[in-house]
């Protein structure tokens, strides 16, 4: 076993920090149980009810944090071992969702260096002759993947993305939640700290302002108008992909397991030189969820946990985090 120390648990949790989390939420804080032992807590104040009723994308999100923990360690010639998932209410607002011990280990993550460089690319993308040699590593590398590159299929689920996100968007409580977590403006006290601010969105300054319009006060008499759908369509985007990536996992599994292995096949999406947008409403949707089960060739035994639009950004771009301080993260 190796010693836990509070300086060590600082720095694992600053690159922890960094995995995926839906609307980007950041739900999971981390407790040092003893010099050997860490507890993954749940913040139960961080939470999207309207998108996410069932917290299955909080389970997606804390497991992501676990697989960042794991990630960190690592990278310091360490591993989780005895992990045990069983939930223990800490207070009201603190749950323990599993606790682990560190032990030495000897053999380096291919994954652990591209932790600071992953990130969503929201904006579009350009083809490039690589993406065919790209999708095949990311294939060979990464077994919950199921990579659809056929330009037809690929537009025909931009389509379908645009009608799965606008029926949430159509909700008056799906809009104010969004809104709640959305920064639209650098002034925003949380800017630079959680949920979705503008560089994230790859939005400007007047996109940002009509976002605000248009997911605000304006979405009922632009949706009369029948102008709000193509107003809020992210289909040119999806359309522009090189691939759209469906990650797959067995019916059944933990959420807190699945978490670890969707930031891995992002990681692994990152690693081939690609990056990626997650489009949660393709899964959500059950007609759509159906539809790229077929056209993937889903195994029954296997469920459909979420779609990824992936490729190339015009430009090379900085790697940017926007994250809570480790300081509110340890508890
Ligand atoms: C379970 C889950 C679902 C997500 N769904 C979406 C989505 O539908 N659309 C989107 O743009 N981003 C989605 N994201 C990405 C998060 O918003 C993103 O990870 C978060 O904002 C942190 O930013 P980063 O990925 O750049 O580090 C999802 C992330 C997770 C973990």
């Amino acid at each position: 076993m190796s010693a836990l120390t509070p300086d060590l648990l600082r720095e694992l949790v600053a690159e922890a920090r960094l995995a995926p989390s839906v609307h980007n939420i950041q739900p999971t804080r981390w407790r040092l149980l003893d010099d050997v032992r860490l507890a993954l807590v749940d913040d139960t104040s961080v939470r999207a009810p309207v998108a996410d009723p069932a917290g299955h994308d909080v389970l997606i999100s804390h497991g992501a944090a676990l697989e960042g923990m794991s990630l960190a360690l690592n990278r310091r010639g360490l591993s989780i071992c005895g992990l045990t998932t069983i939930e223990q209410p800490l207070s009201a607002q603190f749950s323990a969702l599993c606790n682990f011990a560190v032990k030495p280990c000897a053999t380096p993550d291919p994954l652990a260096d591209r932790v600071a460089h992953r990130m969503s690319w929201r904006g579009k993308f350009v083809a490039s002759p690589g993406d065919a040699t790209a999708l095949a590593q990311l294939a060979a590398a990464c077994g919950d993947v199921i990579c659809v590159s056929d330009r037809q299929a690929i537009s025909n689920v931009a389509g379908w993305a645009d009608q799965a996100e606008f029926s949430f968007v159509r909700g008056d409580d799906y809009r104010q939640e969004l809104l709640g977590w959305m920064r639209l403006s650098p002034g925003h006290p949380h800017y630079l700290q959680d949920g979705l601010n503008r560089d994230a969105l790859a939005m400007n300054a007047l996109q940002a302002t009509a976002a605000r319009f248009v997911l605000g006060g304006l979405f009922k008499p632009l949706d009369r108008l029948g102008l709000a759908a193509s107003l809020l369509a992210d289909g040119a985007k999806t359309a522009s992909a090189a691939a759209i990536v469906l990650f797959c996992r067995p019916v059944g599994e933990d959420p807190l397991m699945t978490g670890r292995y969707f930031y891995r096949a992002w990681l692994e999406i990152d690693r081939a030189g690609l990056a990626a947008c997650p489009i949660s409403a393709l899964a959500d949707d059950p007609d759509c969820n159906e539809r790229l089960r077929k056209l993937g060739n889903v195994a029954a035994d296997l469920r459909l946990v979420n779609v990824f639009r992936v490729g190339r950004p015009p430009a090379a771009q900085k790697p940017r985090h926007f994250r809570l301080s480790v300081e509110r993260l340890v508890v």
